[in-house]
């Protein structure tokens, strides 16, 4: 790495990082998607850590979940490409009743190159909307099904990415992952008024920032520190962050 790049790097993790996490969360039923890696399964470690009861989704292989050894964790199939297959998910959901919504699954949706408009790919782009964006809509419909859940849920967190805001656009490209996270954000902030209305949630997105995750293996934060971060958050002030986009300091972004 250029020296130039270091030191980049070094302000970059600088900025996030801080001395003492808050992390009043606790005795919480948390569902966490995409939770076999990266951000996903730091926050399912940490909210085990904290004496949470934690479902964990995964796409199609669960062993990085497998590894940890908590009574406090289920794991459960979901393909959210394939969302009218969700009936594992909805018998454990019911067996549970959520408190807390981690929705961390997402894909980029191939290489910046195949994601120019000559070439794209609509039949991928469909499976990244479904993924990142429209999934979430089945999962909350399977919540608010369940009554239990509903009368509980305080928090639905969706992780983002700055890439969605349509202010901040300013390089174009990346159509499929720009759209699908914009789709998100739009999809965030209408449940931010609906559920926030109806049942006190608070909803809100989160852009994770440059994280060190599958997605982003070059990432300049570890997925732990990201993972405290949300937390503190969450620990600190939830009530205000309903219906915002935020960064990992909780400052405003543009949607
Ligand atoms: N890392 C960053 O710098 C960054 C920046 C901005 C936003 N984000 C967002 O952060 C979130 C978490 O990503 P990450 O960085 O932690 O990357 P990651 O390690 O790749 O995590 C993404 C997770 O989503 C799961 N997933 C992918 N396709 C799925 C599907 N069809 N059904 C269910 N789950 C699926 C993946 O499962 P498999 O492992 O089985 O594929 C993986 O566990 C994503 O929404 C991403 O867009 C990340």
């Amino acid at each position: 790495m250029g020296l130039r790049k270091k030191i980049k790097k070094f302000f970059y993790t600088r900025k996030f990082s801080k001395k003492d996490y808050l992390a009043n969360i606790n005795n919480k039923n948390i569902l966490i998607t995409g939770a076999n890696s990266g951000i996903g399964l730091a926050l399912t470690k940490k909210t085990l850590a904290l004496d949470n009861k934690v479902l964990a989704t995964y796409r199609e292989s669960s062993k990085n979940l497998e590894c940890i050894k908590n009574k406090n964790l289920t794991i459960v199939k979901y393909d959210q490409r394939n969302i009218h297959e969700f009936k594992d998910l909805e018998e454990k959901i019911k067996e549970t009743s959520i408190d807390l919504v981690f929705n961390c699954a997402g894909v980029f949706g191939g290489s910046f190159e195949d994601q120019q408009i000559e070439k794209l790919d609509f039949k991928k782009f469909q499976e990244v909307l479904m993924v990142n964006s429209f999934s979430i809509l089945k999962i909350m419909q399977i919540i608010l099904d369940d009554k239990s859940s509903t009368k509980n849920l305080e928090i639905l967190i969706n992780i983002s990415s700055d890439a969605g805001s349509i202010k901040l656009n300013n390089q174009g490209n990346a159509y499929i992952y720009r759209a699908s996270k914009t789709a998100l954000n739009s999809i965030t902030k209408n449940m931010s008024v609906d559920l926030n209305d109806r049942f006190k949630t608070i909803v809100f997105a989160i852009d994770p920032g440059n994280v060190q995750s599958g997605m982003n293996p070059g990432g300049q934060i570890k997925s732990e520190v990201c993972a405290n971060l949300i937390i503190d958050l969450i620990s600190s002030n939830a009530q205000s962050l309903n219906g915002k986009f935020i960064n990992l300091l909780g400052e405003e972004i543009p949607w």
